[in-house]
């Protein structure tokens, strides 16, 4: 089973309501504060910069193969990080990512922006039309 990966917007700023961390950016906050609740072999971290939706900051999304993606906005940077957590460890032992909406927590019902079906090869090659792959090919 591959390791799912949580993506994090480095760059994202502290909302207006949320005293900062100095110089440190919202997202970058948030990523630290996850490095401590998580440990590296149950996800993969990944910082990003920007995922334009810089208005909706801290920005995140979860994904791995075979699985829903979920894209979080709106998230704390000093608050987040245990419910993330642990909703990461819920979508890790969920067969297809599909974490039961009970037994979400209220943070992570309020930040889940959008889910994503899985992607599967097979299933978009299906989408194509014949002729459009024929055109790609060549
Ligand atoms: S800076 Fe975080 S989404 Fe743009």
């Amino acid at each position: 089973m591959t390791q799912p990966t949580l993506f994090i917007c480095a760059l994202c700023k502290f909302p207006a309501a949320e005293s900062g961390a100095g110089d440190t950016p919202g997202g970058q906050h948030l990523l630290d504060q996850l490095t401590d609740c998580l440990k590296a072999e149950e996800i993969t971290l990944q910082p990003v910069r920007c995922m334009a939706a810089c208005d909706r900051a801290c920005n995140a999304a979860l994904s791995a193969p075979g699985k829903l993606t979920f894209i979080f906005n709106d998230l704390s940077p000093s608050q987040s990080a245990p419910d993330l957590a642990e909703f990461c460890r819920q979508y890790a032992a969920a067969a297809n990512g599909k974490v039961p909406y009970g037994l979400r927590s209220p943070a992570i019902k309020q930040a889940t922006a959008y889910v994503l079906p899985p992607l599967v090869a097979e299933s978009v090659e299906v989408a194509i039309p014949e002729r459009s792959v024929s055109r790609i090919a060549h």
